[in-house]
């Protein structure tokens, strides 16, 4: 698959500078949607877990021309996520989150190109992440 580096790269460039309009929007709707992780988020400072977010997304957007800076940063992410009790099956509930977050930030600017190129763009970084994550069992069950 190729991404369409060029379309994240101007429509994320409308949200660039919302960044905590953009996260607590992301979060409101993750929590409306699938109240079943919100308790992953129990311990959690919200302000700042927004802020490391949206900077996460900046990073992203901004190293898709270096795609092995990118997987890097992206597989020690996945790691650091089985700590946090997340699993593979949350994933798909942040992408829905984070889509849904997306149309209503960029208004008219959410054409059928953009949502494609943003589909594609949160598979391949949800499937990096997850390559970086060990989910065998004698993981899950450490303490
Ligand atoms: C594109 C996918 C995702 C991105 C870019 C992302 C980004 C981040 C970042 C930057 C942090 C800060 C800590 C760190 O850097 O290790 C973090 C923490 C966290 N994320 Fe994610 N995340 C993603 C997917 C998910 C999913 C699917 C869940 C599950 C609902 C989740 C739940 C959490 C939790 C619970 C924390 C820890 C909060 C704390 O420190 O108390 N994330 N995430």
């Amino acid at each position: 698959m190729t991404l369409n580096v060029e379309l994240l790269e101007s429509s994320f460039a409308s949200v660039a500078n919302q960044g905590t309009e953009f996260t607590t929007k992301f979060y409101a709707q993750l929590f409306a949607d699938y109240p079943e992780v919100q308790p992953l988020f129990a311990g959690t400072q919200m302000e700042k877990q927004g802020m490391q977010l949206f900077q996460s997304l900046v990073f992203t957007v901004n190293n898709l021309r270096d795609l092995d800076t990118l997987v890097k940063a992206l597989k020690g992410l996945g790691t650091r996520h089985v700590k946090y009790g997340v699993l593979p099956k949350h994933y798909p509930m942040v992408g829905s989150a984070l889509l849904k977050t997306f149309e209503a930030k960029l208004g008219n600017g959410w054409t059928p190109d953009v949502q494609q190129a943003w589909t594609d763009a949160y598979g391949v970084v949800a499937q990096v992440m997850l390559e970086g994550a060990d989910y065998s069992p004698e993981i899950l069950n450490l303490p």
